[in-house]
């Protein structure tokens, strides 16, 4: 099990007037910081008397990077996230306004299931928009320097201002003009110059799909999708149900659980029949006996019995909770990110899911 770790900041880039890019420097020798390109850091920061979790995705390749002073560079390990502002939004607004080079930060090693499927697909077709595009760097650079994949990426925003990491794509569009394809779809951009690489106005999932049908003919993509809860929405259920693209097919990363989600949560708690029970908690190699009340998440029961579990985004979109039991001792309707086949097998998001058996094992060790 990962646990927190000081880690320093490196380099913090301007991408937008709302968003930058930062970079850590980790323990080189320490296996656990190697990752993957799709895959997240969580971070952990005390703000006004309360420590706030947050995961990022990784926004650089995951290849070692030469950097150094005075020409004495050597390969180290710089991952980066990417940080949009929200509005209102606490950590957000912290990582864009407050922190610096310098500053330790806690985080957790890099985790998520949001990679690339081996062998690697001959097609992927991209859709993101907003700081969605920060996983899609980290892919774009995996699979444009070390692979033979080509994509066709469908990226959203409001204006050119608001792009992120513009140069950088433009640098590796020019750099793969066979092998990657970006389309840009400004929602709200003064001037609509025409450019047959631009869409004006929101993405629509299937002019989304018919672009990247386009490049990729008869070939079968692999779709990896990133942003507002209502485009993923929008953009599965368009693959799924009028292109008949195959579940194994579809890749989803959830940076927040959509409104209806979110209804559905609170109603269920409600409903949801769950009992109290004892539970055999595994944890870092030792067992806790803890007790679950009916109706109580079980991450919350097992922070509240004093256990250092690990957990970032509580809301069942990051999986950083995940453990598991036996198939069915779980109510896992909340726990969004999770396959079909892995709530079968009996995992569990811990921050949203509840108990329906008595007793049960809870296995985080997994
Ligand atoms: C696996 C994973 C990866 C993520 N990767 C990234 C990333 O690469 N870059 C990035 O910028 N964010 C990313 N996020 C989102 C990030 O973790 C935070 O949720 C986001 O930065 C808002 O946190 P906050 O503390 O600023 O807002 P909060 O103080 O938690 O929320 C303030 C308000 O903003 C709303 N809100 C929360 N999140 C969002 C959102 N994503 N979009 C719009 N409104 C929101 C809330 O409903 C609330 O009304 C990721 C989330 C997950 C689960
Ligand atoms: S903490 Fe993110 S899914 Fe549970």
């Amino acid at each position: 099990m990962s646990k927190l770790q000081k880690i320093r900041v490196n380099r913090i880039q301007a991408l937008t007037a709302d968003s930058c890019a930062i970079y850590f420097k980790v323990p080189m020798k320490d296996r656990e910081w190697h990752f993957s390109s799709g895959q997240y850091i969580s971070l952990e920061i005390p703000l006004n008397g309360e420590k706030l979790r947050r995961s990022y995705s990784i926004c650089t390749s995951p290849k070692l990077e030469k950097a150094g002073l005075l020409g004495r560079k050597k390969l180290v390990h710089l991952p980066g996230i990417a940080v949009k502002r929200v509005e209102g939004g606490k950590i957000s607004t912290y990582l864009n306004s407050d922190l610096k080079i310098g500053d330790e930060i806690d985080l957790l090693p890099p985790e998520g299931k949001f990679t690339i499927p081996q062998p690697k697909p001959e097609w992927i077709g991209m859709v993101a928009a907003g700081s969605g595009i920060t996983p899609m760097m980290s892919h774009l650079y995996h699979l444009l320097e070390e692979s033979n994949s080509k994509v066709v990426l469908c990226y959203g925003n409001q204006s050119w201002k608001s792009v992120m990491f513009k140069k950088e794509l433009e640098k590796l569009e020019e750099k793969y003009p066979d092998r990657f394809f970006l389309y840009h779809f400004l929602s709200r951009e003064a001037n609509q110059e025409k450019h047959p690489q631009v869409v004006y106005g929101r993405i629509k999932p299937s002019t989304a799909f018919k672009i990247i049908r386009k490049h990729s003919l008869e070939a079968k993509p692999h779709y990896f999708i990133c942003g507002p809860a209502d485009l993923i929405q929008a953009t599965k259920k368009h693959l799924k149900e009028v292109r008949e693209v195959e579940a194994r097919r579809i890749h989803i990363e959830w940076f927040e659980a959509p409104d209806s989600k979110k209804e559905a949560v609170e109603k269920e708690v409600e409903e949801s029949g769950s009992v109290h029970s004892k539970a055999r908690v595994i944890l870092g190699g030792e067992t806790h006996e803890v007790d679950i009340p009916e109706g109580s998440r079980i991450l919350d029961a097992v922070l509240a019995a004093g256990l250092d579990a690990p957990f970032s985004c509580q809301s069942g979109v990051c999986c950083t909770c995940q453990a598991k039991g036996e198939p069915g001792d779980f109510i896992t309707d909340d726990c969004l990110s999770l396959s079909e086949d892995e709530i079968k097998e009996g995992h569990v998001l811990t921050c949203v899911g509840q108990v329906r058996r008595p007793e049960v094992t809870i296995n985080y060790d997994v």
